[in-house]
């Protein structure tokens, strides 16, 4: 079946969508983008999504090219063009296309790519969606957290962990904390008992997957702090599991070669991916939407 885009307000066969040159997400990757999981025909927590490409955006100044209303459309029509049930959205708006400068140009206006493809069916089973893996130095840059398009650090990360077999690059900072995945957030219940993942600042991403969990272990009694793990405490921890738009959650029962525990999802894990299945399947649905700005997102 043939794929289709949007690009700068067509929809065209993906075959023939394109481009110019002299955009400067080609040439400087000056953008932001966007990545929503589709489960069964519905967006998965749009709101902190929409949320926070509004911030991405506002943070290097490039104006939206529409209104949330309008894009919602646009990204409605995409995927309904490519039949997908499952699978992700992928959104990416740069600065535009201008003659090579790098300073901003003057009235260009954004440029704005809608994709979509089918994914794997959301996991039902948690041993088998469980992987492994791997440590690399973060060596990127100090804004971390705007969802740009400049994702070079990330993909040699990842390349690692695939030459490794590992699912994940987990990426450890200058100080020897945890920052988090290649392009997932990381968790991790430590020796005491507690799940953590890091606080937020300029970074690391701020997930919209963790919003969401966040806000449902509210409601439950697992003891949870928002603050980052040293390496000794993360190769300490009792379980490890990653979250993001296409991970869900995702257990992680190796690091570099080390079992987590007994080498098994752990209970904390468990309850975890039960909830977050039950919220994508819809139970929770209205949970999302006054999460942005409690977040960090918006
Ligand atoms: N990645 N951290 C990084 C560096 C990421 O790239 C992502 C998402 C996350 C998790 O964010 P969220 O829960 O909102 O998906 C954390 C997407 C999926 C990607 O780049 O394809």
């Amino acid at each position: 079946m043939s794929r289709f885009a949007y690009v700068n307000g067509r929809y065209r066969p993906q075959r023939d969508a394109c481009v110019n040159i002299e955009d400067r997400g080609y040439q400087f990757a000056d953008g932001i983008y966007e990545v929503i999981h589709i489960h069964d025909g519905r967006f998965v927590d749009t709101d902190l999504h929409l949320a926070r490409l509004a911030r991405s955006l506002r943070e290097i100044a490039i104006p939206a090219p529409m209104d949330d209303a309008s894009l919602l459309v646009v990204l409605r029509e995409v995927v309904r063009r490519n039949r997908v049930h499952e699978g992700i959205v992928y959104m990416q708006i740069t600065r535009g296309v201008a003659r090579r400068d790098h300073a901003f140009p003057k009235s260009v206006p954004p440029s704005l790519v809608v994709t979509a493809r089918h994914g794997h069916p959301f996991p039902r089973d948690i041993a088998s969606w469980a992987g492994i893996a791997i440590t690399v130095p973060d060596i990127r840059w100090g804004r971390c957290d705007i969802k740009t398009i400049n994702l070079l650090p990330n993909c040699l990360a990842k390349q690692r962990a695939r030459e490794a077999g590992a699912y994940e690059a987990i990426l450890i900072d200058r100080s020897g904390h945890i920052t988090e995945g290649a392009s997932t957030t990381v968790w991790a219940v430590d020796a005491n008992g507690i799940l953590r993942t890091r606080h937020l600042d300029d970074y690391i991403l701020p997930g919209c997957t963790r919003a969401a969990l966040t806000a449902l272990l509210r409601d439950s009694a697992i003891p949870f702090e928002e603050r980052g793990l040293t390496e000794a405490e993360f190769r300490d921890a009792r379980e490890v599991f990653l979250t993001s738009a296409t991970s869900f959650v995702k257990p992680i029962v190796a690091v570099d070669g080390v079992p987590i525990a007994n080498g098994l999802p752990g209970p904390i894990t468990t309850r975890l991916f039960t909830l977050f299945t039950r919220h994508a399947d819809g139970v929770a649905h209205n949970a999302a939407p006054r999460l942005a700005s409690a977040t960090g997102i918006g």
